[in-house]
């Protein structure tokens, strides 16, 4: 029999409905050793807390992420709130002795990671970030053929994040929906947001990134304030491209962008190695393009390989061979893969530290975009 899980999720918004949806399947579809049950939900509005708990099947709602945290009944509280809010309710949860689960990125900047670092092994709680692309299935056989050494010794490894909806200058900062573009609360702009994604699958697929050097951007100089109502200036940057090495010796080039007309979210990621080259587009997700120098030359080129099988990722989980599943999927596994390491009491990646390790790459590149010059990345010792 599978020991109850009391969740309290606090957020209720488009990841509040991922970390839901993944709680409502992981027991449908993997043999977990836990049976969530849908406690408590948080967030900023009453009537749309309520709201969401009739939807979702939670047994309460509250404004007050305190009750959620202080709830002896809770086992595990999940933070899909914005950045400036997970430190605070991260480390209190974890003095309450509470598994954690955060959303990304872990924290506003690596001296407030660190605390959090602390504070989780400090209670000896599990703990992860919900850096959810390493568990789509293509990406995730990315990591196992490049573990493999089918690609050999790599030379290059390339990502993009590209968006477009922050083009307009009538769009505001702070506020419901658009606090992405405010500092205060989003720490920083596409660095923190979308790069972080594509650092965290880089290092695990190739390791520490070492030193970087970056361009920023904030084209929209200033925003209106949706709380304030005043224009104020913008502190994020809107664009940024850096430049990197990694511990292997490889090099890494990185781009994303909210100024990119016509992507909605483009995030893609190639990999070059000495004996072949992979690659994988998020709008694609379920397939991998993989170049094997090694074939026959006559018939050489890049193959199209639909990451489907039931050899293949968490698939044998799913429907038959041949059936995609998408990205709500991937917090599906990420649950099901956290539930397992905490039954066996084993860390599961990314945890709070792995996510430290990324926001020291976003602070460097910050700090790069504004020195102009090479920055080392601290190190996790
Ligand atoms: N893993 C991913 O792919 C992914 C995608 C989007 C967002 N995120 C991350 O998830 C987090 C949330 O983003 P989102 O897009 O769901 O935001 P959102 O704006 O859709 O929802 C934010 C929620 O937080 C609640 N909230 C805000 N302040 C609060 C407080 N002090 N106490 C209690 N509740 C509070 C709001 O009521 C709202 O329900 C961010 O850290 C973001 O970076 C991750």
């Amino acid at each position: 029999m599978a020991k109850t899980l009391n969740v309290g999720l606090i957020g209720y918004g488009f990841m509040g409905r991922t970390h839901s949806n993944a709680h409502r399947k992981v027991t449908h579809f993997f043999d977990v050793p836990y049976q969530p049950v849908l406690k408590t939900i948080c967030g900023l509005v009453e009537a749309e807390a309520k709201a969401f708990a009739d939807k979702w099947g939670y047994e309460s709602h509250t404004t007050d992420w305190r009750k959620v945290v202080e709830d002896p009944a809770i086992d595990l509280v999940e933070i899909c709130v914005p950045n400036n809010v997970h430190a605070t309710i991260a480390i209190a949860a974890a003095k309450a002795g509470k598994a954690v689960i955060c959303e990304k990125p872990l924290a506003l900047n690596g001296p407030q990671g660190e605390e959090m670092v602390a504070a989780v092994e400090k209670a000896g709680v599990p703990n992860l970030v919900s850096f959810n692309y390493r568990r789509v299935p293509a990406v995730t056989l990315i990591k196992r053929l490049v573990d493999e050494g089918r690609l050999g010794r790599i030379f290059h490894y390339r990502a993009d994040f590209l968006q477009d909806w922050t083009i307009s200058k009538e769009v505001p900062q702070g506020g419901m929906g658009t606090w992405r573009l405010d500092v205060k609360a989003a720490g920083s702009g596409v660095t923190g947001d979308l790069l972080a994604h594509c650092i965290d699958t880089a290092m695990w697929h190739n390791g520490p990134i070492t030193s970087v050097t970056a361009m920023t951007e904030t084209f929209v100089k200033e925003r209106k304030h949706a709380e304030t109502g005043k224009m104020e200036p913008v502190g994020i940057d809107d664009a940024c491209t850096f430049i990197c090495r990694f511990g292997n010796g490889s090099m890494g080039n990185f781009e994303s962008t909210r100024y990119a007309r016509g992507h909605k979210a483009k995030y893609t990621l190639e990999i070059n190695g000495e004996k072949a080259s992979l690659s994988w587009d998020l709008h694609d997700l379920h397939r991998i393009q993989y170049f094997d120098h090694k074939d026959e030359g006559i018939v050489r080129g890049w193959r199209n390989v639909h990451v489907t099988d039931g050899d293949q990722p968490y698939m044998k989980n799913w429907w038959v061979p041949g059936l995609q599943i998408g990205f709500a999927e991937s917090f599906v596994h990420q649950l099901a893969d956290f539930l397992e390491g905490m039954a066996k009491g084993k860390p599961v990646g990314p945890t709070f530290k792995d996510a430290l390790a990324t926001q020291y790459v976003c602070d460097a590149v910050l700090a790069s975009g504004k020195s102009g010059i090479w920055e080392n990345v601290k190190q996790i010792r």
